[in-house]
């Protein structure tokens, strides 16, 4: 007997095999599909589990016929009967209980259901705002049903390897102060104190660590972050993360507790074994190679740095870029020497679309080099082009010449776009990297001052620690990113764990003393109460789920998830309050 013997049926819609022959059961299902065949009417009963073929034959039961014509799609129905071989030649190999069927002696109607807004059939694909509407609908529809098994497989593989090392998962506040992680807070006003906000937390980071100073030496949660931010597929207002955080650590010992977390994943998840240690590439190498921060690592397309040979070249375009300070960079794209002069256009709007003033290109055929710029390169030079991107016969040579920064944003995405069109990787491999020594503080020119590229509590480098006052641009952080073809799926590092040094930090940053003590005071004063050397780590559970069940966003692995404009169609929110709350609240509108 299986545990639903338990519930109002005896069996799953998933569960009967010829080896049930014979018994009788009780099934509660939703009516998938119904079939008239005059006399006989069958009905595919649904439920999480499975389908399974019921038979309605007015010769066993004169009323469970009768009730057979008045079903329709997705009303739930209980039908008690005995399982049957199916007659030779109708047995289903597709379905797993495709040897069996039922045939009923009683059936009842459990709920009736209107005709639902798009049918209930894995491969009907209904448009993107009738599921958000009907997201109840669209998660009984199965392929969304089954990413949150997977969802919920990858929690319970990940709470019980925490937990077989030392892990304990501690519960902190949802109504809290400003976490300050970059983007702007989601704010709730407080009653009690009228004018004053919680701010809910970007992510429990303040928490965990006086978490650890607090001695509780191997944290983690599964918690719910949130951050108000432009929208895209790989980010929603709320979202989840896997947030840990250790006592008495380097990098290393994070990395390879990560490691053996994510291996655990892939194999009890997909039965996959991963090869650790991970890759370690440093933040230069990978902008150098790749442009970006989190690479792509699946398929090559490596950026080139042919700012010297550019130079020595009369094109104005390259010698002006370099005139200015910039670089001129390149990448060899396969088998695009047979771009036709559209296509070619099409691909320097593109680039023009990732912020490029345009797009060289040099087609390399077995006839020499195509190009109508070639005219400005000696022979040499353009040798020297297709020696650094590793062109061969046949591939297209493209240039970005600006400031590097640009050079690095266009190529980079070039470079992702390009390889999904020509289908460079294929979809069930699987690349770790770490991405380490990232800088400590970027640049913000809109705000002129520092800011910090991780968060504001991670440590810098033992030995840069002298450049706080003279060149923070320069200072390395302890930081750490793991990337997983080609999305950041977790980062962390080493925390500041002494207040002169979060001080300096601060002070870095253009928070002055009093601002510091207003917005961090608790962590400052708990910074002189014996606190550990500690580090930490959080991943990005949507982002994980997301990989591991080949989804396109993460909105696919969230149960009730939010538009582009954050919004959930579902239930309406955000919505107005009246007029009392906003009193009580101390609030008043004003949308001019
Ligand atoms: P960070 O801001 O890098 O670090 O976030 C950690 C991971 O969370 C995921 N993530 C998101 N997923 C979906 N939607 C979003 N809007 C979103 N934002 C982030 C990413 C990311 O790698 N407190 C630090 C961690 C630490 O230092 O321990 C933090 O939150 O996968
Ligand atoms: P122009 O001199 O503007 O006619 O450009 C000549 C070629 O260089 C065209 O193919 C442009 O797309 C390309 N080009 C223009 N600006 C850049 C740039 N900053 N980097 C690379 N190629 C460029």
């Amino acid at each position: 007997m299986s545990d639903f013997a338990t519930s109002m049926r005896t069996h799953t819609c998933g569960e009967l095999r010829s080896s049930h022959i014979g018994q009788t059961v009780t099934l509660v299902g939703w009516v998938h599909k119904r079939r008239d065949h005059g006399g006989l009417v069958f009905v595919d009963l649904r439920d999480r589990y499975g389908v399974t073929q019921v038979a309605l034959n007015p010769q066993i039961d004169e009323s469970a016929h009768e009730l057979a014509h008045k079903v329709r799609a997705e009303f739930v129905l209980k039908i008690r009967g005995k399982v049957s071989a199916r007659p030779e030649g109708t047995v289903n190999q597709k379905l797993a209980t495709g040897e069996v069927e039922i045939y009923a002696d009683e059936a009842e109607i459990a709920s009736a259901s209107k005709t639902p807004p798009f049918v209930i059939d894995e491969d009907d694909t209904p448009g993107e705002a009738m599921k958000l509407k009907h997201r109840y609908l669209e998660i009984r529809r199965g392929p969304l049903m089954k990413r949150l098994e997977t969802r919920h497989k990858v929690s319970s593989v990940v709470r019980n390897y925490l937990d077989e090392h030392g892990f304990v998962e501690v519960e902190t506040p949802m109504l809290t102060k400003s976490t300050h992680e970059g983007a702007r807070d989601y704010l709730v006003p407080s009653r009690t104190n009228p004018g004053s906000f919680f701010a809910l937390p970007q992510s429990p980071q303040l928490f965990k660590q006086l978490l650890m100073v607090a001695g509780m030496d191997r944290y983690y949660q599964v918690v719910r972050c949130f951050r108000d931010e432009d929208l895209r597929s790989d980010r929603q207002p709320e979202f989840t993360q896997i947030d840990i955080e250790m006592s008495f650590v380097d990098e290393n010992n994070v990395r390879s507790i990560c490691e053996g977390m994510i291996a655990d994943i892939f194999d009890k998840v997909k039965g996959m074994k991963i090869n650790t240690p991970f890759t370690v590439m440093t933040f230069a190498e990978s902008m150098r190679r790749y442009g970006v921060d989190r690479p792509d690592t699946r398929f090559g397309m490596e950026l080139a740095d042919v700012s010297e040979l550019a130079g020595q070249s009369d094109f104005k375009v390259f010698k002006d870029a370099i005139k200015k300070g910039g670089a001129v960079r390149a990448m060899a794209a396969p088998g695009c020497a047979a771009y036709s002069r559209k296509e070619l256009d099409d691909l320097t709007g593109e680039a023009i679309g990732f912020g490029a003033k345009g797009l060289a290109w040099i087609k390399v055929t077995d006839e020499g080099f195509v190009s109508p710029i070639t005219k400005f390169f000696k022979p040499e030079t353009i040798d020297g082009f297709k020696q650094a991107t590793g062109a061969k016969p046949g591939d297209l040579m493209v240039f970005v010449a600006d400031k590097e920064r640009i050079g690095f944003e266009v190529l980079g995405a070039l470079r992702l776009s390009l390889a999904k069109r020509l289908n460079l990787f294929d979809g069930s491999e699987y690349n770790f990297v770490w991405i380490v020594d990232f800088p400590l503080f970027e640049y913000d020119e809109e705000a002129k001052r520092h800011v910090a590229l991780h968060h504001p509590f991670t440590a810098p480098v033992e030995e840069d620690k002298g450049l706080f006052e003279t060149e923070p641009l320069k200072m390395r952080a302890r930081a750490y990113d793991l990337v997983l073809n080609g999305m950041e799926i977790g980062g962390g590092s080493i925390r500041i764990h002494d207040r002169q040094t979060q001080s300096a930090m601060f002070k870095a940053l253009s928070i002055g003393p009093d601002e510091a003590m207003e917005k961090f005071g608790f962590l400052l004063e708990a910074l002189e109460y014996g606190a550990p050397p500690h580090g930490g780590i959080a991943f990005g559970l949507d982002r994980l789920v997301a990989i591991l069940t080949g989804a396109e966003s993460i909105r696919e692995v969230i149960a009730f998830p939010k538009t582009q404009k954050a919004v959930c169609v579902l239930t309406d929110a955000p919505s107005g309050v009246d007029a009392k709350q906003l009193r009580e609240l101390g609030l008043k509108r004003d949308l001019s």
